[in-house]
């Protein structure tokens, strides 16, 4: 092409990237182009977290194996917040005595550090949200090194309608990205009105589209298995959150904790682990750290799985992966062991195919149209197909 030619048809480019931004695509994310790893405080620690669990965490996960896995976000969630000074800006409680040295350390073991906020003027702890203070709170954050920030609705619905939750959102997003710093916004209001619609274009790069999670199967499965559908949603940058993971609390068994992990990698869901790190059972740890399901999730592709067939409560799930593999979930949500297959014409694949067993990390070797197994209660066969 000639430079004549060229010329004229780089002029549309800036009318390009309008129209693209005008549909919230301008620029392409920087942050979270796989789903975000890491772990939260909430679900072990609740509002007892201080400054020295956190940084026990942050150094376990270096040296167990889960930061060499992929895990990198060392979040705090509510409780840290102490009041705001004359100025407006916002401090620390006594539990976390110097804010820029907690995160000077995560950042020292090559981790990154997440904080947790409320577009309300209390967070759902009852602690100071940044309502009003929303610029003032980004550049703070900003200053002391943060990488991630959870905005919890709470005691929003005192201050703002429902039809007023996007602006909400899109004022923390803006607040953020006018510090120049990459900040993961993780948007947390419990899947309402419909946020899987609108999340990404208020600058959300994760959204809650559940309640909360608590450590027992019953409550993992009617959050995990109620996903199905949300996916179209979903991709590199912009992810569905089913909220954080169990494995290692309470007391499900291996396979209850097979079942979490599993469906939320085939859910392209964000990986926080919620356990104490620094005391679990090698069975947790190996959950968590498994190589091959956690490529399912982190898949460069960032296609969100779905539903493939339904039995009662025999659930087959599918994730599309790069290289045209599938990964496969045999759930059986009942209460005694079964037989469970899929069909490969029904996940796209025609003929034969490799499979290998994802949990076991064993190639199974080529199967003909179909591959069965027998699946525990409660638990999970997972595999990748690899059309031959
Ligand atoms: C809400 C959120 C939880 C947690 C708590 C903290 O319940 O959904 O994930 O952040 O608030 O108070």
């Amino acid at each position: 092409m000639s430079r004549g030619e060229l010329v004229p048809r780089l002029r549309w480019l800036p009318a390009i990237f309008l129209g693209l931004s005008l549909v919230g695509l301008a620029a392409p994310p920087k942050v979270a182009l796989t789903p975000p790893m890491g772990w939260n405080s909430w679900n072990h620690f609740a509002c007892h977290v201080t400054e020295a669990i956190v940084r026990a965490q942050a150094h376990a996960m270096t040296t167990n194996g889960m930061k060499a896995a992929g895990y990198r976000y060392v979040n705090i969630d509510d409780c840290w917040q102490g009041q705001r000074d004359a100025k407006g800006f916002i401090h620390p409680n006594a539990k976390f005595p110097n804010m820029k040295g907690l995160a000077d350390y995560i950042h020292s073991l090559g981790l990154k550090f997440g904080i947790y906020s409320s577009p309300g003027p209390k967070t759902c702890g009852g602690y100071t949200g940044s309502y009003q203070h929303e610029k003032q709170d980004a550049s703070t954050y900003a200053s002391w090194g943060v990488d991630y920030l959870k905005y919890d609705w709470c005691s929003a619905s005192r201050v703002y309608r429902p039809d007023q939750m996007q602006a909400a959102y899109r004022k923390m997003h803006n607040a953020l990205e006018s510090t120049g710093r990459p900040i993961v916004f993780s948007l947390c209001q419990y899947g309402l009105e419909q946020v899987w619609r609108w999340g990404a274009s208020v600058g959300g790069n994760l959204w809650r589209t559940t309640g909360d999670v608590q450590p027992n199967y019953d409550r993992i499965s009617v959050i995990g298995f109620d996903q199905n559908g949300l996916q179209r949603f979903a991709g590199p940058g912009h992810w569905n959150d089913p909220d954080m993971l169990e494995i290692g609390n309470g007391h499900m068994t291996l396979e209850e904790e097979r079942t979490q992990m599993s469906l939320w990698c085939i859910l392209a869901a964000p990986l926080l682990a919620g356990n104490d790190l620094t005391h679990m059972s090698p069975q947790t740890l190996e959950i968590l750290t498994n190589p091959d399901v956690i490529a399912v999730d982190q898949d460069p592709k960032g296609i969100e799985g779905h539903r493939v067939t339904q039995e009662g409560p025999l659930d087959v799930w599918m994730k599309p992966l790069a290289h045209g593999s599938v990964a496969v979930g045999l759930f059986n949500r009942s209460e005694g062991v079964a037989k469970m297959e899929v069909r490969f014409a029904e996940i796209g694949i025609h003929g034969k195919a490799d499979v290998r067993d994802l949990w076991a990390r064993k190639d199974l070797g080529a199967f003909n149209d179909r591959y069965s197994a027998e699946v525990p209660r409660h638990g999970v066969v997972m595999v990748k197909v690899k059309p031959e």
